[in-house]
């Protein structure tokens, strides 16, 4: 006689029973809210490709936070769309910078949420580059060393305004060592690195590319982004990434790549991250816009599954949405 199928179905069978036996929870503890802000007051722009995700000025995005938290998101994460654009990325690392601003202001107003600092140029850079592009070279071939010096330049200024985390997304050669290195000379050395390791070359950057109006005017990003045939390559960078200093290891984007996340967890045994980038998430917006798909159910699914890849923390524009979803269902077990 054998019963193991008939067992399996009871562990099914009710709520409860599924829910004792849930191998992955999804809390809000473990989201994070991407921001963009732009310079002004009391500007929120919206974003066509990401419906319900604006442009937000300082004001606006403390005034977002206190949202945030009130939904129990506890972390965010800062991107800045200058006032200007030079071949240098000068705004990336000014004192006055819109990023450096907001961290001032978030922090003093919510100094219990976690400020997290997206580290990179081409949100600055006038072509739109990841970093500083030599006269005369070729549009996509980034000068390494000298962009990961005004990198590190950049994540000082946010550490010195306050931030809890720098998060580089750059993917240049050396650069968390360099960040790491001259975080501690200039005291910040409680400041955590989360590095975006296995940062892909992907298409789904696309509507974040229109939020902040970083899309590479010449060339793309192939030259120091990861080819998204590789995932030996993702291991080897995200091992890189802590010897030199990294305290959580990013993946990006996550679904495509979910294995890529459960073998960064599984060898390298560090904190991980997944970013369920921009166009993920305009993807399911659209579907649900269209009555294709149930957009709350889908987004569950998704950050469930990035869980259970083995990210320990989701970055994700459903992050608001989905900290009221998981109050709602714990309020109705
Ligand atoms: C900056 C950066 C990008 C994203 C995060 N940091 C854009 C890019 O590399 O083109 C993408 C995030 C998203 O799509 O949500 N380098």
């Amino acid at each position: 006689m054998s019963y193991p199928v008939t067992r399996l179905r009871r562990l099914r069978r009710t709520k409860p029973l599924r829910e004792l036996v849930r191998e992955t929870e999804l809390s809000a503890a473990h989201l994070v809210q991407p921001i963009f802000l732009t310079a002004g007051e009391g500007v929120r722009e919206p974003i066509e490709a990401m419906p319900g995700i604006e442009r937000l000025s300082i004001s606006e995005s403390v005034a977002e936070v206190t949202e945030l938290a009130a939904a129990g998101v506890r972390a965010v994460l800062l991107f800045g769309i200058p006032s200007s654009k030079d071949e240098y990325g000068t705004e990336a690392y000014d004192e006055e910078g819109v990023v450096q601003m907001a961290v001032r202001a978030l922090k003093e107003a919510h100094p219990e949420v976690v400020v997290m600092t997206d580290v990179c140029l081409c949100e600055y850079t006038s072509h739109g580059q990841c970093g500083v592009v030599r006269d005369g070279a070729d549009p996509g071939d980034v000068d390494n060393d000298l962009t990961v010096e005004l990198l590190a330049k950049t994540a000082i200024s946010h550490a010195e305004a306050g931030a809890d985390a720098v998060a580089p997304s750059d993917m240049m050669d050396g650069r968390v060592a360099t960040i790491r290195h001259q975080l501690d000379e200039e005291g910040h050395s409680r400041v955590p690195i989360v590095a975006y390791s296995a940062k892909y070359a992907s298409a789904f950057y696309g509507p974040f590319r229109e939020a902040a109006d970083s899309a590479p005017q010449a060339g793309d990003r192939r030259g120091y982004q990861m080819d998204p045939a590789n995932a030996d390559e993702a291991v080897r960078e995200a091992l890189l990434d802590l010897e030199e200093g990294a305290d959580v290891v990013m993946v990006k984007p996550a679904l495509p790549y979910l294995d890529v996340i459960r073998r960064v967890k599984d060898e390298t045994g560090a904190p991980v991250a997944g970013y369920h980038v921009s166009g993920e998430y305009s993807i399911l917006k659209a579907a649900a816009a269209a009555g294709w798909i149930d957009e709350r159910a889908a987004a569950m699914e998704s950050l469930t599954a990035i869980r259970r890849a083995g990210a320990d923390i989701l970055i994700t524009y459903f992050a608001k949405d989905a900290a009221g979803w998981i109050a709602e269902e714990e309020a109705r077990r």
